[in-house]
């Protein structure tokens, strides 16, 4: 495939089936790492874009800005670059050092929000920051992910085409949920099908969109301080949380066991599928979604040190065994 533009380089037909996951079914990741920008996000970039080209909000002299974790950021950096549009992302203490330095290289300037919010996280902080540059520029064009209705759209028409094309039906689909934009477009979709995917929806403990309990988390990509306006419980998909313990555990699990090294919210769905195990019906084909590879972990998920010091050494030793369990719809 020859392509013009970066962002049209989506590698959508990209799965890998883990052999030996489980004895009694199938267990696939869709690797969206390998898609240009590194992460699924370049498809929610690219439909917010062109919504807002559409509706003739980008015009000359106007200033994109936007409040991300990271992979959103390196993604609109990526496609403003192409454009030649200007952006500003608004990010916290927990984005990957290497992520922020790849969005600068794209050209975008970064503002780094240090303080926690009430809920504890960060996302109530950028949002607050970015209402107080809106208010004073009038020529800023914020794009909010976690309202917009384009972060969705994206997955309903690119992702879960792709998971059909190149995967079939699965019995059981596990999607880390940030913004909720995968989790949402997909089951819209799904339903519109009338698919009969069990969708499992993957968060954090210590994440308030599926009305837990706020608490520190330090892992990038899934999680809220606040819930998504995008956010939807229907009802026709199951909530699991995991502790960041047994996304740690479940990344290098599959590191060790895979050679393959996984973001944190990959393993968080892993963890899912692992914690659910005995639910999952013989012979049932899983898919798991993989937001982005592991690389820009290596000083985090996969550093001894930075585990030991924030989980304890306890945190290194034992497998993947107790990710917790929440708000399950009876199977
Ligand atoms: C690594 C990673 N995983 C999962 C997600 C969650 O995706 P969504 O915002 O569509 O819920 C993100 C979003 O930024 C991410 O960067």
């Amino acid at each position: 495939m020859i392509a013009t533009r970066t962002y049209d380089l989506i590698a959508g037909d990209r799965f890998l089936e883990l052999d030996g996951f489980h004895p009694e079914f199938s267990t696939t990741v869709k690797l969206e790492g390998l898609n240009p920008a590194g992460s699924i996000k370049i498809k929610a970039a690219r439909e917010m874009i062109e919504r807002a080209e559409e509706q003739g909000l980008i015009t000359q002299g106007r200033h994109l800005i936007e409040s991300t974790s990271g992979n959103l950021g390196v993604a609109l950096a990526s496609i403003c670059a192409a454009k030649g549009y200007p952006i500003t992302l608004v990010t916290d203490p927990n984005a990957n050092a290497r992520t922020v330095r790849f969005i600068r290289a794209l050209g975008a300037r970064v503002v780094t929000v240090t303080n926690r919010d009430s809920a504890g996280g960060y996302l109530r902080s950028r949002i607050a920051y970015i209402h107080g540059r809106l208010a004073a520029d009038h020529d800023l064009i914020w794009l909010n992910q976690y309202a917009n209705p384009a972060n969705a759209a994206a997955h309903s028409r690119h992702t879960v085409t792709e998971i059909l094309d190149g995967f079939g039906v699965p019995d059981w689909l596990f999607i880390g949920t940030g913004t909720s934009g995968t989790l949402m477009g997909c089951v819209r979709r799904l339903r519109e099908l009338g698919l009969p995917t069990r969708v499992v929806a993957v968060d954090a403990v210590g994440s308030v969109t599926f009305g837990d309990v706020p608490g520190p988390r330090w892992i990038p990509g899934i999680g809220a301080s606040r819930v998504p306006e995008i956010f939807h419980d229907d009802a026709s998909f199951q909530k699991v949380l995991v502790d960041e313990v047994d996304t740690i555990r479940m990344c290098r699990r599959i590191a060790g066991r895979h050679g393959l090294l996984l973001g944190g919210s990959s393993g968080s769905a892993l963890a899912a599928v692992h914690a659910l195990r005995d639910r999952i019906p013989s012979g049932a084909r899983v898919l798991a979604l993989s937001p982005d590879m592991g690389e820009g972990y290596l000083d985090t998920v996969y550093s001894d040190e930075w585990v030991a010091e924030r989980f304890g050494r306890g945190a290194l030793d034992a497998p993947a065994e107790t990710a917790a369990v929440d708000h399950l719809l009876p199977l």
